[in-house]
């Protein structure tokens, strides 16, 4: 089993690679070469043609970004080696060339966001206020940055009186969060919402509204949305300093084997799998859930 993983910037990124190394172990019939791409697309494209060269059984791979994956796929192909999307997907002319993507439903995933604040706006009063929003980009052309985006746009579409102030990338890490974050704060005097398309941005933004002297949270000023729901996010979610955590579960090493048990069994797979994920709130986040956190 050949898996190409795309990096290691964040949280849920570590428990991702951890979740393929617990579940593809030599006790459970695999034998696994696992190569991390440090955020690059040609080093996927390089371990991908070494496993080819190797004659991997299964090609595992989590995609940087959604597209410029089709040569590469097709010689996958030609060569006979199933391939497995991870976490994202990708982009490409022709679905035949990889087999099935488990992972998470990113728009969905923003749509929650966006439904999230609908009803909080609606619990404060604040349904018909101008409502200003900014919202830290993850890895550009990936998939999680684009669905969330998508998701989220298709609510702040319904309300007029949503401001969306500015839109910036921040790497999915917390070093560049806070980067974003200092600027946009220099830049906007009057910020009411940050949406922020992970916990690890969403760490170095707060420490930036801190030092800027502002407040966050549940009782501040500015209100705070982030997704993965990793155990330190969940910890602030408990504390009222993230308001929601839309949770996106890198755990998906288990349904893979599950995919690949179907297609040893000459089985039909689904072209997509998505794998269960909730939403927390200061309602939810119980000691249970905090002891169950594995990332
Ligand atoms: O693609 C999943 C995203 O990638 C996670 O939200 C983020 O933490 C990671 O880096």
């Amino acid at each position: 089993m050949g898996v190409s993983q795309l990096g290691s910037e964040s949280r849920w990124r570590t428990a991702n690679t951890e979740s393929v190394q617990t579940v593809f172990t030599q006790q459970n019939g695999y034998f696994l070469i696992i190569n991390n791409a440090r955020q690059k697309q040609e080093n996927q494209i390089k371990a991908i043609r070494s496993f080819i060269s190797q004659r991997v059984d299964y090609i595992v791979f989590a995609p940087v970004v959604e597209t410029g994956w089709d040569t590469v796929l097709q010689e996958a192909k030609e060569a006979g080696i199933p391939v497995i999307l991870m976490d994202r997907t990708v982009d490409v002319e022709d679905r035949s060339l990889y087999m099935t993507c488990v992972g998470s439903d990113f728009v969905k995933e923003g749509e929650n966001a966006g439904h999230w604040l609908e009803d909080d706006l609606w619990r404060q009063g604040r349904y018909d206020e101008v409502i200003n929003i900014v919202v830290l980009k993850g890895t550009e052309g990936s998939s999680s940055q684009i669905g969330r985006t998508r998701g989220f746009s298709s609510v702040v579409a319904k309300h007029p009186n949503w401001n969306i102030l500015d839109q910036a990338y921040a790497d999915f890490t917390s070093a560049k969060g806070k980067e974003v974050m200092e600027s946009l704060l220099k830049k906007y005097q009057d910020i009411d919402v940050v949406v922020s398309q992970n916990d690890d941005m969403t760490f170095g933004a707060i420490e930036a509204i801190r030092e800027s002297g502002r407040t966050v949270g549940v009782d501040g000023d500015i209100t705070v949305i982030s997704f993965d729901a990793a155990y330190d996010a969940l910890k602030m979610v408990a504390e009222g300093t993230i308001n929601v955590d839309i949770e996106c579960n890198p755990n998906q090493a288990d349904y893979i084997s599950d995919v690949i048990g179907m297609i040893e069994n000459g089985q039909e797979v689904e072209k997509q799998y998505y794998v269960e994920e909730h939403i927390f709130t200061l309602d939810n986040v119980t000691e249970a859930v905090l002891r169950e956190r594995n990332y």
